[in-house]
């Protein structure tokens, strides 16, 4: 796997302060999202001005956090778990991922480079990030333990906390 935690980072870097930073990236990828797979659009409620801020904070958590798997994953089972209340499915995540890897080749082309090594990083990343929410999605009730003892409820969302996408201990440590 061509994981590189170094490109991965700095490329999250770049994407906050380059061609707008993480605002246009984030409404670039609903933007598109919805044109390319307008099969989704009636899945999400919350408007994009608000729904990229959501997508971009649980980037940071996963980026911030992909050396610290025993926070990450139980960030990320929760995540996957909070996507069947939205109905989310399995086959939604090629093209999440898909358009996630266009916006972000896009947006770090404009003022610097996008190169195959940074390609293959971010699809390596999007790959297990997708596989882990699935993994979690497709069997619940596996996940229960796990989610209890790291402070979510069974369908992966925590008590009193309207923002379960912030992953606050992934970002402390
Ligand atoms: C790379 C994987 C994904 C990440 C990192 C991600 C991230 C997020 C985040 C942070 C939220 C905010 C709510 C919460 O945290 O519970 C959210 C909500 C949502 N996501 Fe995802 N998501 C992913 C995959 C998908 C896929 C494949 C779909 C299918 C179309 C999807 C559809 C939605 C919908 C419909 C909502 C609720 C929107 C609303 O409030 O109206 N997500 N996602």
């Amino acid at each position: 796997m061509s994981l590189n935690v170094a490109l991965l980072r700095e490329t999250f870097e770049r994407v906050k302060v380059e061609n707008g930073g993480a605002t246009a990236l984030g409404m670039a990828f609903y933007k598109r999202l919805f044109e390319k797979y307008p099969a989704v659009i009636p899945l999400f409620h919350t408007p994009p001005e608000e729904q990229h801020k959501k997508l971009v904070a649980s980037l940071g958590a996963i980026v911030a956090g992909v050396e610290q798997p025993a926070r990450l994953l139980p960030y990320l089972h929760a995540m996957g778990i909070r996507h069947l209340k939205y109905k989310t499915e399995n086959a939604h995540y090629g093209a999440v991922g898909e358009n996630l890897l266009a916006v972000l080749s896009d947006h770090l082309s404009k003022e610097g480079q996008w190169t195959e090594p940074m390609q293959e990083t971010w699809e390596a990343a999007i790959g297990v990030v997708a596989k882990t929410m699935i993994e979690a999605a497709d069997n619940p009730a596996a996940y229960k333990e796990e989610l209890a003892e790291t402070g979510y409820e069974p369908d992966g969302f925590r008590k009193n906390d309207k923002q379960p996408w912030l992953e606050r201990s992934v970002a402390t440590v």
